[in-house]
């Protein structure tokens, strides 16, 4: 029903009274039988009955055609050139136009009026230049029309209607309304329904003379609060599958805590690189220091004391071809504890590893590594940027790279995630040269947008491993969220991971087909 009005009565009553009235007479139609009844108390009401076979019922839409202010006016005083009309008809000598407006007291209804009541021929202009009124009797068509409106909500003749409308004096609105048949089980009261066939029943008798409820089998289930997997989640398992399916090999990110030897040093970071700063790393303050690097299994047999001398060599004074940063480089510093800044610091305590592999000419392996997993910077936190974030980390590592053949991965490896025609800008890595950023055309947002960083690792970085000097190495590194916001529509990072996180979103959210659109 509209316009919606408020009723006092419930559901409960309602119904009842539909029940009294159908009894005197239907079918009933609920706009005249319940004028006040919302639309959604009347179905609430009706399907309840229905449910019981106590009623049926149809919906009927009709268009209703209401008055705008200025017809509720022409209702009352008649139209426009009418008024006019009958003011220039007492007015025996005839009226000017300023002597006509103070007759009328609206400019408007003259304005319009008079022009109307001339191609109605109702009045003429005397030699004078005043109006004066020609007929002798008017039939005021337009005020007809719309009492016809005001009293029936609508006009026999569709033509009038649909003018009428055009003048903006009515507005036309749609309508529900109910029509109301009595059903096979009508009653005046809502019998008490069993909803459950119990031994008492069947041991008393009752159950034959019981009213059960009808199963409902429309009916929605209940929602189910079970788990659901967050969308960083899925997004993770997706690329997780491209890189299996690609060969590459997981690795073990299972610590947060690193120390600044791995984090930094490993990966010829210089220990006064502004990445280094309190502002953009977090330090950990107890315990005071970390371990000296060591092996953490016991087939690790690699000299952590000869890898720990070359970094400070390649630091300090340079080796390996390099001239180094010629700094006197600190043993503390080093051993200084941070949250990682990035899953860098395992692919270089993997790659260390990898130095000690012997394939069948002796020399280390090939070896294609990766790893999803968190990573930590000390960031102001807005719309695109947290203290923690996930890293997608892939690394790879064979004789005769060339950058080329990054340059052809990534088109592979981001193809798999849907992103093509990737660009290419030179950029800087400490522990890269040379690096490249990666840029995609995103079509959504209509623009290329940072998708990657990479770059083949420096000699300074794997001869100190131990790697021979012809093994290449590609690296490269993209956030997990940036895709997933992409892939779901997220602007504002603060949606997708951390407190303020809704539940109902993640367990929303669709599956995720990295590869399609
Ligand atoms: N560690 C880089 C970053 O934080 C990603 C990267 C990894 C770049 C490996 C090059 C090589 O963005």
């Amino acid at each position: 029903m509209a316009p919606p009005t408020n009723t006092t009565a419930s559901s409960e009553d309602l119904a009842t009274d539909i029940l009294a009235a159908l009894d005197k007479s239907q079918p009933l139609l609920s706009s005249d039988a319940f004028p006040s009844a919302t639309f959604v108390d009347l179905k609430a009401a009706l399907d309840r009955l229905a449910s019981r076979e106590m009623v049926k019922y149809d919906t009927i839409e009709r268009q209703e055609a209401l008055l705008e202010p200025e017809a509720e006016q022409i209702a009352a005083n008649g139209s426009h050139e009418a008024r006019v009309f009958e003011a220039l008809r007492k007015a025996v000598e005839g009226l000017s136009v300023k002597e006509l407006e103070e007759a009328i007291g609206d400019k408007n209804v003259v304005k319009i009026g008079q022009g109307k009541a001339f191609k109605e021929k109702w009045i003429s202009k005397t030699k004078d230049g005043k109006f004066t009124a020609v007929a002798d009797k008017i039939n005021d068509t337009t005020q007809e029309q719309i009492k016809t409106v005001q009293q029936t909500k609508t006009h026999p003749d569709p033509k009038i209607l649909a003018d009428l409308k055009k003048r903006k004096l009515i507005r036309t609105q749609n309508i529900f309304s109910f029509k109301i048949h009595k059903g096979p089980k009508f009653a005046l009261r809502i019998p008490e329904e069993a909803t459950d066939l119990t031994a008492d029943m069947i041991a008393s008798g009752a159950w034959k003379t019981a009213t059960f409820k009808p199963y409902n089998f429309k009916a929605l289930g209940a929602t189910q609060n079970g788990g659901a997997l967050h969308p960083l989640n899925k997004v993770r398992q997706e690329l997780r599958n491209i890189f299996f399916e690609m060969g590459f090999e997981e690795m073990p990110t299972d610590k947060f805590v690193e120390s600044g030897f791995w984090n930094f040093d490993a990966l010829f970071v210089p220990q006064q690189h502004p990445a280094r700063d309190l502002q953009d790393t977090f330090y950990i303050s107890d315990p005071k220091a970390a371990d000296f690097p060591r092996a953490d299994s016991p087939d690790d047999t690699k000299d952590y004391q000869a890898y720990w001398d070359n970094v400070k060599a390649v630091h300090q004074d340079g080796k390996y071809g390099s001239i180094g940063y010629r700094y006197p480089w600190s043993g503390d510093e080093s051993l200084r504890l941070v949250l990682r800044t990035h899953t860098t610091a395992i692919s270089a305590n993997m790659l260390h590893k990898l130095a000690a592999t012997k394939g069948p000419d002796g020399r280390p392996l090939p070896a294609r590594y990766f790893s999803i997993d968190r990573v930590f910077r000390n960031e102001t936190v807005d719309a695109t940027h947290l203290a923690e974030f996930h890293q997608v980390e892939g690394v790879i590592a064979d004789y005769g790279l060339t950058l080329g053949g990054l340059m052809e991965f990534m088109e592979i490896f981001f193809g798999k995630m849907g992103l093509h025609d990737l660009q290419f800008k030179p950029a800087y890595n400490p522990y890269t040269e040379p690096s490249m950023e990666i840029f995609a055309y995103h079509k959504g947002l209509g623009k290329l947008v940072e998708i990657g960083n990479s770059g083949m690792f420096r000699a300074e970085m794997l001869e100190s491993m131990g790697l021979p000097k012809d093994m290449r190495v590609f690296g490269w590194g993209l956030s997990l969220e940036r895709p997933t916001m992409i892939k779901y529509g997220i602007s504002n990072i603060r949606e997708l991971l951390g407190h303020k996180v809704d539940l109902e979103f993640v367990q929303g959210s669709p599956a995720v087909l990295l590869g399609q659109e």
